[in-house]
């Protein structure tokens, strides 16, 4: 009997669950302590009043017999995709299919589980400082090969993403056939351009790579000819898949759902990657709650929409207090325009951990460690604008005070 040793590589716990861990310490040593919370991304607006009425609707519907629901089906019900085809591509002048979208229970899952269709053999292009997920799932899959003491691993391929590129990552010199992109980018907060997405998806067409392109912020766009979907760029079709979540768009974190995107036209060696995806998902995935999905449809209704635009301005308001509140004490800060991300360089050259537990135990603020997003974050602090207006403002004038 053998374990899958790829597992036993990852040193580490889940960046998210180790800060945790550090929080509840803190707060077990100091009981009375008021911690502000900008760490893991999470949301506190509720739920858009629209997708709560869709949802106690659901449940009434769920107590009788005549509408009750068992198991929805494993890529989603037919009036959520076709409300997310109307509303989140028509509108871009987009045509996708229903049968190319697959609703899901999120984003991490999706591109956790997506390596399931290729090979192991697969040169991986990351990013660097990157979404945690990307990374730890390839090395669990036993791509990475061996980690060095800066937890760079031998078989990726990295892409750092740095002030000196304007955290928008420059083209392989070699060939890799799994892309990561995720625009507007966690951790940065920083988008890509359509003309700079353009080279990307030539080059993965040119080289025969796929291109995985997460779009879980894609709310929070704001700039003009920033792409709101990667299909929205001339040739995307035949080499990329598109992950889009309600999480961040509308307060599901808690409620669980999201989507990914796979064009017909998207084949390796002949073999439609959508099949491929199609017969994973049926085989390992039961679908999204028939509650949830009419959650998710409300969403994109009128009503539904509008609500979900002044969450989404609230996020924004926290996070232009928080990047012109540290750029006017004297911080440099990135991101946080087209994103709820805010990524500020430590002071004084002080590593993201030390950044992390001067503010915890000197402010009691929390945010992530640029470094645990990978070797090029070291330096970088992360902070989230999901906080309440009051708390963002305090948290401000907390580190302002440090
Ligand atoms: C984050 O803080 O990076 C996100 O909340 C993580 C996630 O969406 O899983």
């Amino acid at each position: 009997m053998k374990v899958n040793e790829n597992f036993l590589k990852i040193k580490n716990n889940y960046l998210f669950s180790d800060i945790a861990k550090k929080i509840a310490a803190y707060k077990e040593a100091h009981p009375g302590a008021d911690v502000i919370r900008l760490g893991i991304g999470d949301v506190t607006k509720p739920l858009p009043a629209a997708a709560i009425e869709a949802m106690k609707k659901a449940v009434e519907e769920m107590a009788h017999e005549e509408t009750f629901r068992g198991y929805p089906p494993e890529w989603g019900y037919d009036f959520l995709k076709e409300a997310i085809v109307k509303n989140d591509f028509e509108t871009l002048g987009v045509d996708i299919k229903t049968d190319e979208v697959f609703v899901s229970d999120g984003a991490k899952s999706d591109t956790g589980n997506i390596g399931d269709i290729f090979s192991v053999d697969n040169k991986v292009a990351l990013c660097d400082p990157i979404y945690p997920v990307y990374a730890d799932t390839n090395v669990m899959a036993g791509r990475a090969g061996v980690s060095d003491e800066n937890g760079r691993w031998s078989n990726f391929y990295y892409m750092p993403c740095t002030e000196d590129n304007g955290f928008v990552p420059e083209l392989p010199k070699e060939h890799v056939d799994i892309i990561y992109l995720c625009f507007p980018n966690n951790p940065t907060g920083m988008t890509i351009t359509k003309d700079e997405l353009k080279l990307w998806v030539d080059y993965a067409n040119k080289n025969g790579s796929v291109i995985l392109f997460d779009a879980a912020y894609e709310a929070f766009i704001k700039t003009e000819n920033v792409p709101h979907s990667i299909f929205e760029i001339d040739g995307a079709k035949t080499c990329a898949i598109e992950f889009r979540s309600f999480s961040k768009t509308a307060g599901f974190t808690g409620t669980r759902c999201a989507y990914t995107v796979i064009p017909h036209e998207l084949k390796v060696d002949g073999v439609e990657l959508n099949k491929l995806w199609a017969r994973r998902q049926a085989t390992k995935f039961n679908g999204v709650s028939y509650i949830t999905q009419r959650g998710a449809e409300a969403v994109l209704s009128g009503e539904g929409k509008k609500q979900a635009r002044d969450i989404i301005e609230f996020y924004h308001n926290n996070a232009h207090v928080i990047y012109h509140g540290l750029k006017d004490a004297g911080y440099t800060v990135y991101g946080g325009i087209d994103s709820p991300y805010i990524w500020l360089k430590t002071p004084n050259g002080i590593s993201s951990w030390e950044f992390f537990d001067l503010l915890l135990n000197k402010v009691q603020v929390v945010g992530t460690p640029g470094s645990g997003f990978g070797p090029a974050g070291e330096g970088f602090f992360r902070l989230t604008a999901f906080g309440s207006a009051d708390k963002t403002k305090e948290a401000v004038e907390r580190i302002k005070s440090l």
